[in-house]
């Protein structure tokens, strides 16, 4: 007997939909086709009139992240549970990883802090340095299953940047040793060069935080990554693009040959820089800062065209952790963006928002949306075709969709528990309505129906297997 049919649905696959059933024993798939021949199955979920897609991977969350004096408001419970509903059936996280640590310490602990999430998980090994003991832990983190590696080219005052040499010492072991490296691209130095002067000039509002970060100090960085990589030999991922100066830096490296890849992320696709004009512009201060709807627009184009993937870079604090150390004056308080701390909520409502701006738009196919959220994730991090792909012998991984479906996003009708979305009010036709991982129903109804612990640490391949 089969533990669970899919029956009814279309599934999508990033190079085809089928119209066809779906027989899961196991946790896995075991055979797609007419659920009349499929056999018999304690459980059969009609998905007529829906989309079935492979769960999707979320390739850069930080929950337990402790960062610039605030605790963070998720821990791996509450993150991965939100992640569920919106459809997200892995996550990979980073090493809390700081100066004088040794990295694999690091990779071992965070597998332990990330045992209470529901759905599967991984973590990058972020470096903070270079010396010859994290670098000879290379291979040991690889071949503990963690593929992908983070280097900070900013927040030298945080205390997590790594300098160019380091970064090519990292860049050549992860070559050698098959491991993918990322960076957050943004120019330690110009970003502190504008901040230091826009401070003398009292520039430090909301609306001045983009310029104190301009589409110029990503793309110095972005070059220069990929100069280091190029040098080193090595494959780069590169986190967060927000800009088509630094789109367009990445295809030109690609054009000359070099296995350089990039994320954005909902917010980069779907706001703009006029946010910071809101009394409440804190809400939005990331790094690195929204942009102009131009940016916005080749993003998407990158998207369709494969050269972009999308995570959510999930980073969430609560209002209170957002304004927490702003200076005080008699009116209530003063605005200061180097005052608050960089991040915003999005693991849940990631899928929501490519439906609506990408696929109902016309700006992406739903196999597209496969594509950039999960297939190529898979593959690029080492999971691919246990996870990114529904096919016999895969993982059963699944979101189902119904495109028909209408909602609002509302802080407080998700599920992260914070007083507040970058996206409140924003309307949003399809929507996520049963996830299912690992063969087990996990949401359902628009309820949390999955287990505490039930996910697992995902072994990842290395980087140059499964290209
Ligand atoms: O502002 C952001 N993105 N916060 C999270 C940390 C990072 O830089 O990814
Ligand atoms: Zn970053
Ligand atoms: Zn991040």
């Amino acid at each position: 007997m089969l533990d669970l049919i899919i029956q009814g649905g279309s599934i999508v696959n990033a190079d085809a939909i089928i119209k066809t059933d779906i027989a899961v024993q196991d946790g896995r798939i075991v055979s797609l086709g007419d659920a009349a021949l499929l056999g018999r199955a304690k459980r059969v979920i009609n998905a007529a009139g829906q989309y079935v897609l492979p769960g999707l991977i979320d390739m850069h969350t930080h929950f337990e992240a402790p960062f610039m004096g605030c605790r963070g408001a998720l821990d791996f419970y509450s993150g991965s549970v939100a992640g569920a509903f919106g459809g997200v059936t892995t996550f990979i996280d980073f090493t809390n990883t700081r100066p004088g640590d040794s990295v694999l310490a690091r990779v071992k602990e965070r597998r332990e802090e990330m045992a209470k999430a529901v759905i599967d998980y991984s973590t990058h090994a972020k470096f903070v340095e270079a010396n010859p003991q994290v670098i000879a832990e290379i291979p040991a983190i690889v071949e503990y299953g963690c593929s992908s590696i983070k280097l900070f080219m900013t927040y030298r005052k945080e205390g997590v940047m790594i300098e160019d040499d380091g970064m090519l010492a990292v860049l050549e072991a992860a070559r050698k040793w098959g491991a993918l490296p990322g960076v957050h691209a943004e120019s330690n130095a110009i970003a502190e060069f504008h901040i230091e002067r826009q401070r003398a000039k009292g520039e430090l509002d909301w609306i001045d935080f983009p310029k104190a970060k301009p589409p110029l100090c990503e793309e110095e960085a972005v070059r220069r990554a990929i100069l280091l990589a190029e040098a080193a030999g090595s494959p780069l991922y590169i986190f967060h693009l927000t800009s088509r100066r630094g789109l367009e830096t990445v295809r030109q490296s690609r054009l000359r040959g070099c296995p350089v890849y990039a994320e954005t992320c909902p917010h980069y696709l779907v706001l703009t820089q006029e946010m910071y004009r809101q009394e409440e512009g804190y809400r939005y201060i990331m790094s690195p800062p929204l942009r102009d709807t131009d940016d916005c627009q080749a993003l998407w184009t990158g998207l369709g065209q494969d050269v972009l993937v999308v995570s959510s870079d999930d980073c969430t604090y609560t209002l209170a952790e957002k304004t927490m150390f702003l200076p005080q004056d008699e009116t209530g308080g003063r605005r200061d963006f180097t005052k608050v701390v960089n991040g915003v909520p999005g693991i849940e409502t990631r899928l929501p928002l490519l439906l609506e701006e990408g696929v109902q738009q016309g700006r992406l196919t739903l196999q597209q949306l496969v594509a950039v959220a999960s297939a190529n994730p898979a593959k690029l991090f080492g999971l691919y075709p246990e996870k990114g792909v529904l096919q016999p012998g895969s993982l059963a991984d699944m979101v189902l969709v119904d495109l028909a479906q209408t909602g609002t996003i509302q802080a407080d009708r998700l599920h992260q528990g914070i007083d507040y979305s970058v996206y409140e009010g924003k309307k949003v036709t399809g929507w996520p309505t049963m996830t299912i991982a690992r063969g087990k129903v996990i949401v359902e109804d628009g309820n949390f129906v999955g287990v505490r612990g039930a996910g697992q640490f995902v072994r990842r391949k290395p980087f140059a297997a499964n290209r």
